[in-house]
């Protein structure tokens, strides 16, 4: 209630719209994965859920109230105070070149296109080639212009954009996009340089 300009939603994910949004996830191996906009922590509890040992959870939240809360509740996550548009950069001061997914809670609905476009340019230069990307929309949002922009805007950057089925029981219903292929791979490879990989 504090910031409703930041935070865009009226309750935290419901546990099925967490679950849908974490099956990106790799569940073996030594993956990193980035939250985006972690909140208070709904949809981190299904990522970690699904991550093995040995794998590194990042989660960028701009609200450092909220950061703070997440470090005390969630000392399995490394939590990062900072914005999604710097996500290369974030990543890059923690030797991290490349993601095997970005699970996004991001207010989209809240940014103007510029900043949309800034962060999912990001989200593609992190996953690279073989990543993957999930983030979720309201279902009574869908026809706004704003809305449909935001799914072609999606398709503009990620070869293959998969719209998920609607998860009734969320506060209010909310749909998953999956994404993965980002169109593109120049700057994926300009990150992997300027990191040393
Ligand atoms: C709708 S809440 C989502 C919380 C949780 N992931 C969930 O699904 O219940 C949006 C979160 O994104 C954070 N946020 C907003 N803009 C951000 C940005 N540019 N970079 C990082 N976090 C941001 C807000 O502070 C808030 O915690």
């Amino acid at each position: 209630m504090r910031s409703p300009g930041q935070i865009g939603a009226v309750a935290p994910s419901s546990p099925r719209l967490a679950d849908l949004l974490a099956s990106v996830v790799p569940t073996h191996g030594a993956p990193i994965v980035v939250e985006l906009g972690p909140g208070t922590g709904s949809v981190s509890a299904a990522i970690a859920e699904r991550l093995p040992a040995g794998a590194r959870h990042l989660a960028v939240e701009l609200d450092p109230r909220l950061a703070a809360y997440l470090r005390r509740t969630r000392p399995d996550m490394e939590v990062v105070v900072g914005d999604a548009e710097h996500l290369t950069g974030l990543l890059a001061a923690r030797s991290v070149p490349a993601v095997d997914a970005v699970v996004s809670g991001l207010p989209w609905s809240l940014f103007g296109g510029a900043t949309q476009r800034a962060i999912l340019d990001q989200v593609a230069a992190a996953i690279g080639p073989t990543g993957a990307f999930a983030t979720f929309a309201y279902t009574h949002t869908a026809p706004m212009t704003t809305a449909r922009r935001f799914r072609r805007m999606l398709s503009e950057v990620f070869d293959e954009v998969v719209v998920s089925r609607t998860i009734w029981r969320n506060l209010p219903p909310a749909y998953a996009y999956v994404c993965r292929r980002p169109r593109s791979e120049g700057r994926y490879q300009s990150v992997q340089r300027d990191t040393g990989r």
